[in-house]
C-alpha cells in the first residue's frame, strides 16, 4: 500500500475553505488505488501571525522538510495589510517558502474545454476550440527577489527602488522547463520579455535564442514583447503554447490567462525546483495561481477548482500517479460541462457553492 506524505497549509481567507473540500476529493480519488494519505496541516500567512506571532513559523517549514510536497492554499489580505511590509503574509511566507524550497519553475496551465468557452469573457467564436497552453513563469529571481530600499533624498523626497537582476544560468534553467514542456507539446515556444527597454530582458532573449539553437533546435522560438503579449493574449490566446517569461511578467500574464480561461478559481499551478523526493521525483509546491479572495470569503462560494486541480499536479508530479491524476482533471472537466458552476463561471446562470462543486466533482471521479 503507497502512502503519500505531503504538508498542507490552507492558509488564508478562501484558502482553508477550497483546501479542505480539495482533500476530501483526493481522498476519495485515492482510496479506490489503495492510497493512504499521510498529511499534516501547518499554518502559514496571516494564520502563521495569528497563531505562532509569524507568517512562516520554523515548525511549518520543518513539517514541509519533512513531506514529499507541499499542497498551498493562498495567503495575504487586508486583515495584515497594515503590518510593516517585511512582515505581511506574502513577503515573509510565501516568497521565502519559495525560495527556501529554491521552487524556480512555475507551471500554470491554461486550459479551457472546447465544451466550456461560454465561461470565458472572450466570444466562443474566437476561441471554438478552447484553449490549452501553458505559462511557464520564472519564480526565483527578478525584481521579487533584487535588492530593495527605501530613502530619503538630500532635497527631502523619498525614493523607493526595486532591481530586476537576472544570471544567465537561472535563465537557462528556466528554459530547460519551457523546453521539456514543448517538447511534450507542439514543440513552440513564445518568450515574453521587454528588450526594447531592459537589461534583464536584452540578457533574457540574447539567452532564449542561444540556448534554445543550440539545446533544443528542433523548437520553433519566437519573441514578444510584454505590453503585447498582454494584448495578444486577450485577442487571440490560441497562438500561444508554451509561454516562458520571468517572474513579475509571468504574474500578470498568467492571471490574465485565467480570466481568458474562464476564471482565476479555475486556475492551477505547479512550482518546482531542482529538489527531489523519496520518489526521486521533484519536491514541489502546488498552489491556486489566484489569491485569498477576500470579497468572497466566508460565504462558501469560492470555486475550489484551481485548488483541487493543484492537489492533481501534485499527485502527477511529485507522486507520479498520472492515471488519478487525470481521473481527477476529468471528474473536474464533467462537472463543470454538467452544468455545475461556482459563481465565478456561472455567467448569470444559477450557481452553486464551493462544498457542492467538490460533490459533483467526487460523485464523477
Ligand atoms: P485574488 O486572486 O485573491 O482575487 C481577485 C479576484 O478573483 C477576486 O474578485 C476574487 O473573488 C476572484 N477569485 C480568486 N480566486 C477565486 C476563486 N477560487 N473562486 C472565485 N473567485 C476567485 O487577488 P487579490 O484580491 O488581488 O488578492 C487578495 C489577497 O491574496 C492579497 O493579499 C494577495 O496578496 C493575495 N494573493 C495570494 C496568493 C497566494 O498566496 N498564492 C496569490 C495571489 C494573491
Ligand atoms: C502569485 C501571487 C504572488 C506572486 C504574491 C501573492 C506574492 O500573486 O502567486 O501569483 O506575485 O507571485
Ligand atoms: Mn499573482
Amino acid at each position: 500500500m503507497k502512502t503519500l506524505k505531503f504538508a498542507v497549509l490552507p492558509g488564508d481567507y478562501i484558502g482553508p475553505e477550497v483546501m479542505s473540500v480539495a482533500l476530501d476529493v483526493l481522498k476519495a480519488a485515492t482510496e479506490p488505488a489503495g492510497i493512504t494519505l499521510d498529511y499534516t496541516e501547518a499554518h502559514v500567512g496571516g494564520a502563521g501571525i495569528d497563531n505562532e506571532g509569524k507568517a512562516l513559523p520554523e515548525s511549518t517549514i520543518k513539517i514541509c522538510e519533512e513531506a514529499d510536497a507541499i499542497l498551498f492554499g493562498s495567503i495575504g489580505g487586508p486583515k495584515w495589510e497594515n503590518l510593516p511590509p517585511a512582515e505581511q503574509p506574502e513577503r515573509a511566507a510565501l516568497l521565502p517558502i519559495r525560495k527556501h524550497f529554491n521552487l524556480f519553475a512555475n507551471l500554470r496551465p491554461g486550459l479551457l474545454y472546447k465544451e466550456l468557452t461560454d465561461a470565458s469573457p472572450l466570444k466562443t467564436e474566437r476561441i471554438p476550440e478552447g484553449i490549452d497552453m501553458v505559462c511557464v513563469r520564472e519564480l526565483t529571481g527578478g525584481i521579487y527577489f533584487g535588492p530593495k530600499r527605501t530613502e530619503t533624498l538630500p532635497d527631502g523626497d523619498i525614493q523607493a527602488t526595486d532591481e530586476m537582476v537576472y544570471k544567465k544560468s537561472e535563465i537557462e534553467r528556466i528554459l530547460d522547463v519551457a523546453i521539456a514542456s514543448a517538447k511534450a507539446r507542439s514543440g513552440k515556444i513564445c518568450s515574453v520579455d521587454k528588450a526594447n527597454v531592459l537589461t534583464t530582458s536584452v540578457l533574457w532573449r540574447k539567452t532564449a535564442t542561444e540556448y534554445v539553437a543550440k539545446h533544443a533546435p528542433e523548437i520553433e522560438l519566437s519573441h514578444m514583447y510584454v505590453d503585447n503579449a498582454a494584448m495578444q493574449m486577450a485577442r487571440d490566446p490560441n497562438q500561444f503554447d508554451v509561454i516562458v517569461t520571468e517572474n513579475m511578467f509571468g504574474d500578470i500574464i498568467s492571471d490574465e490567462m485565467g480570466i481568458v480561461c474562464g476564471s482565476l478559481g479555475m486556475l492551477s499551478s505547479a512550482s518546482l525546483g531542482t529538489g527531489k523526493n523519496k520518489y526521486d521525483l521533484p519536491f514541489g509546491l502546488y498552489e491556486p495561481s489566484g489569491g485569498t479572495a477576500p470579497d468572497i470569503a466566508g460565504k462558501g462560494i469560492a470555486n475550489p477548482c484551481a485548488q483541487i486541480l493543484s492537489a492533481a499536479l501534485m499527485l502527477r508530479y511529485s507522486f507520479g500517479e498520472n492515471e488519478i491524476a487525470e481521473k481527477i482533471e476529468k471528474a473536474v472537466k464533467q462537472a463543470v460541462m454538467d452544468g455545475f458552476r461556482t459563481g465565478d463561471i456561472s455567467f448569470g446562470k444559477p450557481s452553486i457553492g464551493t462544498k457542492e462543486m467538490a460533490a459533483a466533482i467526487i460523485e464523477r471521479l
